[in-house]
């Protein structure tokens, strides 16, 4: 008889999510002969048991949909908000997985959902993840899916900023996710020709921008556009941040940490808005008016580019593959021109920041985009 398998997607959405659904249904039921339901909402559902029929008809159509078909939640497992309560609800997914008579469950998600997974795979449950975030911030894989598309849709809004900027002669911001890496901010800033590219790897100097786009504008370039990852900090900022995040991790006792949480959630929230500081410190600094664009949830939204389909489809197949010939409690992810099982443990709480002598900063560094060092 075939493999029982479940598979939810986790974390925030991504283009692409159900080009790997479709890849991995295919693959298991067509190939290998599997029967494949689906948890609504990441692992609230699975927590909760909530779950539809994945068949052949449920997967078709599906390739080019924007989202999740299966719906998705930030949840963590073992700290999990059930009726008012912060509770552990490992044992009760491996108790719903027993009843549905799983042999494995499939996990596409992010950084959160790698660490869920090796919880539940920890506490006894048959896990494999696939990798997906626009963030491409996962450890252990070269690129997760829906980063390309988002990369596509921050290239074009920076395309359409350099017409608006030019013909008003200002400076115009554009601020980009990545959470914590600047991935997405490199890689459209360079695609996109932006004249500054600031990222959380390198903290900033208001003056370095500054002194680039004056440059710019002794050489008769009126306008610049300056692409800024969400996380990107100048290096005051940065400091603080820094220095806050020190005191998490060296608190011992529950107070203190609840304490130092407090701190390190005040001055995040204290540095929200720094595109919009940065804006003004520009304005004052260069003269040249200015004007913010935060990009926000397009970036996640929408139909999903070619390479990203590929990359989920083939992701999908791997992990389908993998599950058959039960190899568990791993990742499948893209390395080089193909494709390895990289164990949890290698990508849990573990972030894949730009490291600094990577190429792509050489090559803006090359370009002469000021990166505000
Ligand atoms: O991880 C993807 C991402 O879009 C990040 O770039 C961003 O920091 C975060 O999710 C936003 O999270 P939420 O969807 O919870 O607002």
């Amino acid at each position: 008889m075939g493999k029982r398998v479940g598979i939810l997607t986790a974390g925030g959405d991504s283009p692409g999510l159900n080009a790997a659904i479709r890849g991995f249904g295919k693959a298991a039921i067509g190939h290998h002969g599997m029967e494949l339901i689906g948890f609504r909402d990441g692992i609230r559902g699975l927590v909760e048991n909530r779950h539809i029929p994945l068949d052949g008809r449920a997967l078709s159509g599906i390739l080019t949909i924007g989202g999740t078909i299966l719906g998705t939640s930030r949840d963590k497992v073992h700290k999990m908000s059930i009726d008012g309560e912060i509770r552990d609800m490992r044992a009760t997914v491996i108790e719903n997985c027993e009843k549905l008579k799983l042999d494995a469950v499939v996990m596409l998600g992010g950084g959160g959902t790698a660490k869920n997974a090796l919880r539940l795979s920890e506490a006894g449950l048959n896990v494999i993840t696939l990798p997906k975030t626009i963030d491409n911030d996962i450890a252990g894989t070269d690129t997760s899916f829906g980063f390309a598309t988002a990369m596509e849709i921050a290239t074009e809004a920076i395309d359409r900023l350099h017409s608006t900027a030019h013909s008003h002669h200002r400076i115009i911001l554009t601020e980009i996710m990545g959470h914590r890496a600047g991935w997405l901010t490199l890689g459209a800033g360079i695609a996109g020709g932006a004249d500054v590219i600031l990222l959380p790897e390198i903290p900033y100097s208001v003056e370095n921008v500054s002194d680039t786009i004056t440059a710019r504008l002794k050489r008769g370039s009126t306008f610049s556009v300056v692409a800024v990852a969400e996380g990107a900090r100048d290096v005051s900022d940065n400091a603080d941040y820094v220095a806050a995040e020190l005191l998490v991790k060296s608190s011992k006792t529950g107070e203190g940490q609840r304490a130092a949480r407090t701190h390190l959630a005040n001055v995040v929230d204290a540095q929200r808005e720094h595109t919009f500081k940065l804006a003004r410190e520009l304005e004052a600094a260069t003269g040249l008016e200015s004007r913010v664009t935060i990009l926000g949830y397009v970036q996640r939204g929408g139909i999903p580019c070619a390479a990203d389909r590929l990359l989920a489809s083939r992701l999908g197949t791997v992990a389908a593959d993998a599950v058959a010939r039960g190899e568990f409690g791993v990742m499948a992810a893209a390395r080089g021109e193909g494709f390895e099982l990289v164990p949890l443990t290698e990508v849990a709480g573990k972030l894949k920041l730009v490291p600094l002598d990577h190429g792509w900063i050489e090559t803006a560094r090359q370009l002469g985009t000021g990166l505000g060092e």
